[in-house]
């Protein structure tokens, strides 16, 4: 390796020179959080010019529905004043932003919402500074630095940038899968590949009973990393009122073979171990073992229920037409054609899914009601 070589590839390759492969989960938190080179740390990376779009930057009908939500969450609770507003990874600011001009219709919630943001990335904290001009905000590199109290949480496409460990069988049983230097790559380019651990150890542990009898090749995907927050906003909630939303892309039925491990580049998918730190990875959510780790933690857990179902019944549809009345045409065509994408079966609206969880013996919140 060159001396001159300076990207997140060369710290890589030089971190497992030191260590050995690296584990899925410690690549991806490098490529998404290394300080200097991190994919989030460097770049705005939202919207047409950016590498993808996300629900609020598709419209504010999203973020209004949300903030809505959270007042009547907050009104179910007893109106606890003051509480935390928070959100997990709020991106440019922009559901934050469209979520308290909604709910500025109850200046009593307004008046005794804190909002704090965990973010961890300083460009993207610079933008929401801007996105929300002069509201108070209170920055957190995580969840644990948030004072305790009562708290109405979100969180929107957060767990499923949150490191992920995959565990693949073979026809010698269950092995971690790994991440090396491709010996064919040049010192001064390095290139990665999979491989797996060499005794099968560590990586068995992690594999669901429910899932050991799978099929040789089958790839098993875990979060303790997702865990650890859902367990964390659990007992949070269990020891102060509070209702959380979590909304992402993922498995709602709990655990499954399969390799979801993706990167996405300029709205393309690209291959995961190529430049790291320059495309954004991710991986399905599993919501089954959210919301297990958060009843640990002492929360109840409602869905999850699939997205254009959620926003169809807090009343999207309504919205969407009273923003029409003012629209010109183009605008009303925006409009019709952002609510297809957040609602529709085969956009949006079924591969995400809503979970709430609530502090015990609250009952469901809007829109988990027929559970
Ligand atoms: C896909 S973006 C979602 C943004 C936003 N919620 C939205 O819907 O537009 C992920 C966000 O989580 C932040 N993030 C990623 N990993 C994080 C971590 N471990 N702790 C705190 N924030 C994190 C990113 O910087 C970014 O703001």
């Amino acid at each position: 390796m060159s001396d001159g070589a300076d990207t997140l590839a060369h710290h890589l390759a030089a971190r497992i020179l030191l260590d050995g492969p690296l584990s899925v989960a410690a690549f991806m938190g490098e490529a998404l959080g290394h300080p200097r080179f991190g994919y989030y740390m460097r770049q705005d990376p939202f919207g047409v010019s950016g590498d993808f779009t996300t629900a609020p930057e598709i419209s504010q009908m999203f973020g209004e529905l949300v903030g809505l939500w959270c007042v009547d969450s907050w009104a179910r609770l007893g109106g606890p004043a003051p509480f935390h507003l928070v959100e997990l990874g709020p991106g440019r600011g922009t559901l934050m932003q469209d979520a308290l001009r909604a709910a500025a219709l109850v200046p009593a919630f307004r008046d005794a919402a804190q909002v704090h943001l965990v973010e961890t990335s300083p460009t993207l904290r610079a933008r929401q500074r801007a996105t929300l001009g002069d509201t108070p905000v209170t920055w957190h590199n995580r969840l644990e630095d948030v004072p305790d109290g009562p708290t109405l949480l979100i969180a929107n496409e957060f767990f499923d940038a949150l490191p992920i460990r995959q565990i693949q069988k073979t026809n010698h049983g269950w092995f971690e899968r790994l991440i090396d230097v491709d010996p064919e790559s040049p010192p001064d380019a390095p290139r990665f590949r999979f491989v797996l651990e060499a005794f099968g150890s560590s990586g068995s542990r992690l594999v669901p009973d429910s899932l050991r009898d799978a099929p040789e090749g089958s790839v098993v995907e875990v979060s303790p990393a997702s865990q650890s927050v859902a367990r964390l906003i659990g007992q949070r909630i269990a020891t102060a009122p509070g209702t959380a939303i979590i909304i992402d892309y993922g498995y709602p039925q709990g655990p499954a073979v399969g390799d979801t491990l993706q990167a996405l580049r300029k709205h393309a998918f690209a291959p995961v171990l190529d430049s790291p730190g320059e495309a954004d990875l991710t991986a399905h959510v599993d919501f089954a073992s959210i919301a297990a780790a958060a009843r640990e933690g002492g929360a109840d857990a409602f869905g999850p229920v699939d997205q254009g179902a959620w926003l169809t019944s807090l009343g999207i549809g309504p919205r969407a037409d009273a923003l029409k009345r003012t629209a010109t045409r183009k605008q009303a065509a925006d409009i019709d054609s952002a609510l297809n994408r957040l609602i529709a079966p085969d956009q949006m609206g079924t591969l995400f899914k809503v979970l709430a969880l609530t502090s015990p013996g609250r009952g469901a919140p809007a829109g988990f009601e027929a559970l």
